[in-house]
């Protein structure tokens, strides 16, 4: 098997595994596929790449030297755009729960816009830019209570969720900030949830956002830009492909909620950009036998991937050097954590696989690496990139004793 030209099993040789490996060109063609798409809205339409879903500095400054903004939900976040060589006005800043630390390093470094989720924020924002020169561009985000028709882990447009503001309390906080010195409403933002293959949501939420935008306007709000977040979902099995939206789609439903022609769409999208680049590879340790199933112990597992774990997410898994024989085997492929969560597939037809052999865990680029934990003090992995068939270790593996640094005895 191929990643970016290269034979995947010589990139385990040389690094081993359990390994990232990123197609860098693949990232760079979806990112240019994107910012060309949202170009035709509008000059200034333009997308802003969700770092929550991969963080690796390498990548994103690729991502952002191919047009694209960040998106970004921590102080942590911001500081991590800022070491890639992002250029703070390339940054907005969404999430629930903000602390004044973070909304004081973003007006400090001048991103340029904040995302508000609550009336607090409204007022933590009035209160750190009191004494601010120059106005603090601010948008609204807007709850359409609209099924995001995804997984309800990761389902954020429905009223009853902590993500954005109620249309009637957004309006009271919008006559605030419209009276306000240092604040200006330069947007509204919307984001319905993620992994999202019907286009049927997005222009539900759409709807909404407009509708409250044309009311906004007799208010004389000057909005520049409507935000309709992240959320285009990938084909993590094989036969969704023909189900998934392309980009063109997905922006024709989402710029319906513009009010007029002259105002600039952004979108945030993540998983759409980076998951189908990427690869986990694994190496089978062990195949274990109960009465009905097979077990592939492998070396990764929930630390590594927590998505089959966290949300019973599949990925599509296939060894990297297929063998003839037993092509009808089907195992259960687990890691090593001790949790019976801790697996990647269920019934997995691997065909003649042994102790070993190295699996590739498919669309792993997105919330793969960037939701990776330590748990059984296990060091994250090693992290690669394939840019015109040359590999690069764009992270190197953790070393185990690196992990108890900040511990005192
Ligand atoms: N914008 C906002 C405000 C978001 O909360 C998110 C994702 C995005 C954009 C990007 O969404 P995307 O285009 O990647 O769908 N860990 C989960 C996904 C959580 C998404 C959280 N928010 C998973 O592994 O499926």
């Amino acid at each position: 098997m191929r990643l970016g030209g290269l034979l995947l099993q010589d990139i385990a040789k040389q690094y081993g595994t359990p390994l990232y490996v990123y197609d860098l060109d693949r990232i760079r063609t979806r990112c240019e596929q994107i910012a060309g798409n949202l170009k035709k809205i509008t000059p200034k339409s333009r997308a802003f790449f969700a770092v929550k879903a991969l963080g690796n500095l390498s990548i994103l400054k690729l991502i952002h030297q191919s047009g694209l903004g960040m998106d970004v939900v921590s102080g942590g976040e911001i500081e991590r755009c800022l070491a890639a060589g992002v250029v703070a006005n390339d940054i907005v800043f969404s999430g629930v729960a903000k602390t004044r630390a973070e909304v004081e390093l973003g007006v400090k470094v001048a991103i340029s816009c904040f995302n508000i989720e609550s009336p607090h924020e409204v007022d933590l924002l009035m209160d750190v830019t009191k004494s601010h020169p120059k106005k603090i561009k601010v948008a609204l985000r807007i709850n359409p209570d609209v099924d995001g028709l995804t997984h309800k882990k990761i389902n954020t447009g429905p009223a009853d969720t902590k993500f954005g503001l109620n249309p009637n309390l957004a309006m009271e906080l919008s006559k605030k900030i419209l009276s306000c010195q240092t604040l200006e409403l330069s947007g509204l933002s919307c984001h319905i949830g993620s992994q999202i293959l019907d286009l049927s949501s997005f222009r539900a939420a759409a709807a909404q956002v407009r509708d409250f935008a044309e009311e906004l306007i007799k208010w004389k709000a000057p909005i520049q830009h409507i935000d309709m977040g992240g959320g285009l979902g990938v084909a993590y099995k094989p036969t969704d492909l023909e189900k998934v939206p392309s980009f063109e789609d997905w922006i024709s439903v989402s710029k319906l909620a513009r009010p007029h022609d002259a105002i600039d769409l952004h979108l945030e999208p993540g998983r759409s950009i980076v998951a189908d680049s990427g690869v986990l590879l694994t190496t089978v340790l062990d195949i274990k036998q109960t009465e009905s199933k097979t077990f592939a112990l492998v070396d990764a597992g929930m630390t590594e991937l927590v998505r089959p774990a966290m949300y019973d997410a599949y990925h599509h898994i296939e060894p990297i050097l297929a063998k003839n024989g037993y092509e009808t085997a089907r195992f259960d492929v687990v890691g090593p954590v001790c949790e019976t969560s801790c697996w990647l597939a269920e019934n997995a037809l691997l065909g003649h696989i042994a102790r070993g052999d190295v699996l590739a865990v498919m669309h792993a680029g997105a919330y793969g690496m960037s939701m990776a934990s330590h748990y059984n003090t296990r060091p994250k992995p090693a992290e690669v990139g394939i840019e015109n068939q040359t590999t690069r270790l764009i992270r190197k593996r953790e070393t185990t004793c690196s992990l108890w640094q900040a511990e005192e005895l």
